[in-house]
């Protein structure tokens, strides 16, 4: 690559926005999505393709606010490959393919129906966010899971039931 267009790419991903090229200049090539994917690999995964630096237990709750309503608090509301046989949930994708999970975090798809983050959560957020995604379960529910499950609606149901009878007993 030209030697411009290299600096130009080096101190724009490493140093951030105050050295990006002049508009125009031979440098400024770089689309958004270019110098988000870019930050990235070169700022953030380690070689094993594990976020550096975040901070899990903040991302933890930026990850129920922004992205559990849809994905579920254990990531494993949406089967992402829509082969029960096979799943995927969004902890698979972040541990497995940080980069697909950075891509969509950032910019979403309109054809699936995945909004683009990139205007609302700060790039010091996403890294949290990504760093506990990958925390997240990459199995389907074991049994003992849906044992656990099963244990607290049994439990639910009969505190529910509880309540039901004193209200009943009292009413007039
Ligand atoms: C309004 C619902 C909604 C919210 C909120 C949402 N997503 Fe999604 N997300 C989707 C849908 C729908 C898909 C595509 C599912 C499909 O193709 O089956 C998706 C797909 C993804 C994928 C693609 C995974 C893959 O392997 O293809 C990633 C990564 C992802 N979302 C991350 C996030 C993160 C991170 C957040 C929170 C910052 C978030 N999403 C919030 C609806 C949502």
């Amino acid at each position: 690559m030209p030697v411009a267009y290299a600096v130009a790419f080096f101190s724009d991903v490493c140093l951030g926005e105050a050295e990006a090229p002049a508009p125009g200049s031979a440098g400024d090539t770089l689309t958004v999505e270019d110098k988000r994917m870019a930050y990235l690999v070169y700022n953030l995964l380690d070689s094993n393709g594990m976020i550096l630096g975040a901070d899990t237990a903040r991302g933890r709750k930026l990850f129920f606010r922004n992205c559990a309503p849809c994905h579920g608090r254990d990531g494993r509301r949406m089967n992402l490959s829509h082969d029960l046989r096979n799943p995927q949930y969004i902890g698979t994708t972040a541990h497995d393919e940080a980069p697909t999970f950075w891509y969509m975090m950032n910019f979403g798809d309109s054809i699936r129906g995945m909004l683009p983050y990139f205007d609302e959560i700060p790039l010091s957020e996403m890294i949290d966010i990504a760093g506990f995604a990958q925390t997240l379960p990459r199995h389907p529910w074991t049994r003992e899971e849906m044992e656990i499950v099963d244990r607290e609606n049994e439990k639910r149901k009969a505190e529910r039931e509880r309540l039901e009878k004193i209200s009943s007993e009292n009413s007039p």
